[in-house]
């Protein structure tokens, strides 16, 4: 696939998902940010992705996170891949510092409704549409459920940050503006409006989240606003913007793009890459997830596959245990689950649906005696291999556990091997993964060549 909407993994734990980047912990003081490739216009996130859009973002927000680092300090640690971000972990500050250029967007539909204060700015009467505005706006929101305007002494009367860090976020906000405003300007772009996140590390103010991307700023091309300002055009979103306003269904927006309109905003996106950075995109993203996953391997941050063990009861803890110890062993990881396929069955797809999307290669060891469901149930609603590996006390119990586990319903593929070592070895190989098979061949001639020794040994040669 060459997108990517959504990073599934059980390997890192995903503490926020947006409309458009998901964060991930990779440990307390970092944080994994990942653009996807989702588009969100008139605040629903539609179902089309836009392929590369992440990567674009992403590399632009990087971009300018270097560019800026003399005016300010900021989170980003490395880009590990295009559409991903190390970041160091901030202490937020629940603040958006919105500064404005131009009169437009929901500025201009409340002032042309007669509203004249902004944050506690208050505005002249005689402003036009897209006009400029004398000098910059800074009209902070707050970051909230449903984010409000604020003046400035009220984010210091009310305890969001304290006057002096206000202050300095005010001051390095117009200064970052203007760095790009007098960047852009020879690159036949107007930076209309963005906005700004901060937060503190050690007590010391940084720039966090995005910076001067499409997703936080509008920009228009310098010459189509000269030529009729009032209707400039935004240009990243504007092509899906206007598809959606022209083809709305009984009053409502779609939530899909047809492949034209896709097609039309991802060169917009490399447009306005090209035209910040000076360099055409050159992101691969011919398999954006298989990407993603050898990259991610590659920095340590996941191991090639893991093997998810599912015990209808934690009575089988032990059982499963030996499982985990070798899965282990091989350098994949393992985690052990309690789900009952007939207890809490609904649960059982919402549980898994991480694991069966995941970008690294998995597999699943159901766990469950007597009436075996589990294994089918797994088996019949993911796209994972799934093996039963049944509990079992002695000899005599296995022939009981065992049978309900070989007669699994049509299309409800579940292996089912008895020896749990053996399990966790099938649900290694069914990984597929190089450097395990690598290791599993060079087993195979140990085993034999051992065989071989001791036919020598035995008949004394
Ligand atoms: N370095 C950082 N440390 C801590 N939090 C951060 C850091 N960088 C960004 N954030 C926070 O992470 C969140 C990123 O969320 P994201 O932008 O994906 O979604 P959102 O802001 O909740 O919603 P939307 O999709 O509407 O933007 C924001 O709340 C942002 O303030
Ligand atoms: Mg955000």
């Amino acid at each position: 696939m060459n997108y990517i909407e959504n990073l599934t993994t059980p390997q890192i734990k995903k503490i926020h998902s947006g409309k458009v980047r998901e964060s991930f912990r990779i440990d307390p003081n970092t944080r994994m940010i990942v653009a996807t490739d989702r588009v969100s216009a008139f605040d629903q996130v539609l179902k089309t992705p836009i392929p590369g859009k992440g990567a674009v973002l992403n590399g632009i927000a990087s971009f300018w996170f270097e560019k800026t680092r003399d005016i300010i300090d900021n989170h980003l640690i490395e880009v590990i891949d295009p559409n991903i971000s190390l970041v160091r972990e901030a202490t937020p500050i629940r603040i958006e510092m919105i500064v404005r250029a131009y009169l437009t967007g929901s500025m201009w539909r409340n002032y042309s409704k007669g509203k004249r204060e902004f944050s506690g700015i208050k505005v002249g009467d005689n402003l036009k549409k897209h006009r400029r505005f004398p000098e910059l706006l800074l009209t902070p929101t707050t970051k909230e459920e449903s984010d409000r305007e604020i003046s400035p002494k009220e984010i210091i009367d009310q305890g969001w940050v304290d006057a002096d860090i206000y202050e300095q976020m005010e001051s390095i906000s117009l200064q970052l503006f203007k760095r790009a405003e007098e960047y852009l300007e020879k690159r036949n772009l107007i930076l209309v409006d963005t906005k700004y996140e901060f937060g503190l590390v050690d007590d010391k103010l940084v720039l966090i989240d995005e910076i001067h991307t499409p997703d936080s700023s509008r920009f228009w091309m310098a010459d189509n606003y000269n030529k009729d300002p009032e209707n400039a055009i935004q240009m990243d979103k504007e092509v899906v913007r206007a598809y959606l306003l022209q083809n709305k269904v009984n009053d409502h927006y779609r939530d899909e793009l047809p492949q034209e309109i896709v097609h039309e905003a991802a060169t917009r996106y490399n447009q306005i890459f090209e035209m910040i950075t000076g360099e055409a995109p050159s992101f691969d993203i011919s398999n954006v997830k298989n990407r993603i996953y050898q990259n991610l391997v590659r920095r340590e941050l996941m191991k090639e596959g893991y093997v998810v063990i599912v015990m209808g009861s934690s009575a089988d803890v032990e059982h499963c245990e030996k499982m985990k110890k070798v899965v282990e062993k091989y350098d994949i990881f393992s985690e052990m689950r309690v789900m009952s396929a007939h207890k809490n069955g609904e649960d059982i797809i919402a549980n898994m649906a991480e694991y069966d999307n995941s970008v690294e290669p998995g597999a699943v060891i159901a766990v469950a005696g007597l009436s075996n469901g589990l294994g089918g149930a797994l088996g019949a609603n993911l796209s994972l291999p799934v093996i039963n590996c049944p509990p079992f006390k002695d000899q005599t119990d296995i022939m009981v556990n065992v049978n309900s586990s070989l007669m699994m319903p049509s299309k409800t593929p579940a292996a089912t091997v008895v020896k749990p070592e053996s399990a966790a070895l099938v649900a290694l190989r069914s990984l597929n993964v190089q450097r395990l098979r690598d290791t599993f061949r060079k087993e195979v001639q140990e085993v034999k060549s051992k065989l071989r020794e001791d036919d020598k040994k035995i008949r004394g040669m």
